[in-house]
């Protein structure tokens, strides 16, 4: 029987590495014989069999299996992709997509993975799997792709959805938290508040916001793709998507905050003895008679007049406006541009009431890379809505992990932990940077190296002269590099 599952086993890996797996769904999940049972199973049509064994297969008792002539854990041919023999600390971007399966090796480092795995999982994250050889340590688990979150649909029909990354899913995450919400054309996000302040980025369409603050001053605008807004905690709002719907990006100010435990409008009225709504409002009982039973969450609207002067009320306390906006129409901010990309920021010294929200929205283009660098007293949350990069986080005293972010992934860095964003793919690398800080700031490695005493780096790092001499004395925020990712495997180690 061993003698024939090892054959059995031989010629299924034969024949898989050969073909692709014949599944339902194409994410290279492993087939063929593994821990002991051998797919495909016969279907029968009662039952057979014991549900347990008998003591003949306790160690000791049982019949020695013979390990050359049984299973085999053999991988042949792993296929290697351009990099991956390279010295495990180069930490070149390895590039799995041609690999069926990739393998988690570098250089000297790790072997052949014969196991169960999606390795669709493995191509989307080759720096978990194939780690940078200067990878060490523990650090906790720094990214979420909203890929892998529950989504919660609207109410009423296709109105909507919400999706969100809180401490619940990544418990390293304590200081902020992001929703990504999706509204049909003219649905609602339902009149609500929150003890977190929120802030929020349009990423598709347009809405109307409308809020009131606590000296019962008013607010309404319109934003679309590219504008913020903020509303702060306990400021009760609403958000209504236009006729070609919209998507947004929300962030929370605290990590465990979560979509699902918001005060809302509707529960208010329905959590409350219509007697003292009554009273509060003016109002008969036969008022209450039509107003939901249930929550509104998300749901189709009426579509809101397109002139926003036809929804202005005046109120006596007056308007928030000016410094106090709950608005940036950031879309019409011309970014700074540098080679490699470019960087434009909004925080508090342009976008007063959002007072501790900074944020940075980066454009980092193919073979470019965010600087290394830190913030030195807040986390970072943050967002990627376009293209792909990886960010090695480096944390005190001695331990560091890399991770790959595509579109929709969340990414998390302590406060102080040194981290860079490199694009590894072949096209614009777009992300958002936030920081719970007064200002948007952060330290550069090389504007730091650059304005200490040569002397001083010299010892400390041995570097060559020249290198330090060319070191920049202002930040350069992104730095431009080879498009080819593995091209310091082939050559003879120089930069260009
Ligand atoms: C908007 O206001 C104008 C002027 O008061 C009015 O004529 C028009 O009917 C209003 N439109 C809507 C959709 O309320
Ligand atoms: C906002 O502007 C008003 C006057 O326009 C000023 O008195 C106030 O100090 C400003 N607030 C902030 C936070 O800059
Ligand atoms: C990248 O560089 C490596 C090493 O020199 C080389 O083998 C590979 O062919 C290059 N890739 C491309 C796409 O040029």
């Amino acid at each position: 029987m061993l003698h024939l599952a090892g054959a059995l086993f031989s010629l299924a890996v034969a024949f898989t590495q050969a073909l692709p797996a014949p599944q339902i769904g194409n994410y290279g999940e492993n087939s063929g014989p593994v821990g002991g049972v051998q797919p495909p199973t016969p279907t029968v049509t009662s039952t057979s069999g014991s549900l347990r064994g008998d003591s003949s297969l306790l160690g000791g008792n049982a019949p020695l299996p013979d390990p050359d002539k049984s299973d085999s854990a053999i991988v042949p041919n792993p296929q290697l992709v351009n990099g991956q023999e390279a010295d495990a600390n180069l930490g070149l971007y390895l590039n799995f997509d041609s690999a069926n399966p990739p393998q988690p090796i570098r250089g000297a480092k790790g072997t052949t993975d014969p196991g169960p795995r999606t390795f669709d999982y493995e191509k989307l994250n080759p720096d978990l799997y194939a780690p940078p050889g200067t990878d060490a340590g523990d650090v906790p688990n720094l990214m979420w792709p909203m890929g892998l979150s529950h989504n919660r649909a609207g109410t009423g029909k296709n109105s909507g959805w919400a999706r969100q990354q809180n401490t619940d899913v990544l418990p390293a995450a304590t200081a902020m938290a992001g929703v990504d919400m999706r509204l049909a054309p003219n649905a609602y996000r339902e009149l609500h508040w929150h003890t977190a302040n929120e802030w929020a980025l349009m990423l598709k369409g347009c809405v109307r916001v409308s809020a009131v603050d606590d000296e019962g001053r008013n607010f309404i605008d319109d934003v679309c793709a590219g504008d913020v807004w903020f509303f702060p905690a306990g400021a009760p709002h609403s958000i209504q998507a236009f006729d070609e719907g919209a998507e947004f990006l929300l962030v929370f100010d605290q990590g465990d905050f979560t979509e699902d435990g918001t005060f809302l409008v509707s529960e208010l009225f329905l959590r409350n003895p219509i007697e003292v709504l009554s009273k509060d409002i003016k109002a008969d009982i036969s008022a209450f008679d039509n107003v939901p039973t249930d929550q509104l969450y998300i749901f189709n609207g009426t579509p809101p007049p397109k002139d926003i002067k036809n929804q202005t009320i005046t109120s006596p306390d007056g308007t928030i406006s000016g410094n106090e906006s709950f608005t940036y129409h950031w879309s019409q901010q011309k970014p700074f541009t540098v080679p490699g990309g470019s960087v434009k920021i909004l925080d508090p010294l342009t976008f007063p009431i959002a007072k501790m929200f900074s944020t940075a929205l980066v454009v980092v283009q193919p073979g470019a890379m965010r600087e290394i660098h830190w913030h030195t007293t807040s986390d970072e949350w943050s967002f990627f809505l376009q293209g792909s990069g990886r960010i090695t986080v480096y944390t005190a005293p001695a331990s560091s992990r890399t991770f790959d972010f595509t579109a929709g992934g969340v990414g998390y860095v302590p406060a102080a932990a040194s981290h860079y964003i490199e694009n590894t793919g072949d096209e614009d690398l777009i992300f958002l940077e936030v920081l719970q800080a007064p200002k948007f700031s952060d330290i550069s490695v090389a504007q730091w190296l650059a304005l200490t005493p040569k002397q001083v780096v010299k010892d400390h790092l041995h570097l060559p002269d020249a290198v330090i001499d060319a070191l920049p004395k202002q930040k350069p925020l992104i730095v431009q590099g080879n498009k080819n990712l593995t091209a310091l495997a082939g050559g003879d180690g120089r930069f260009e």
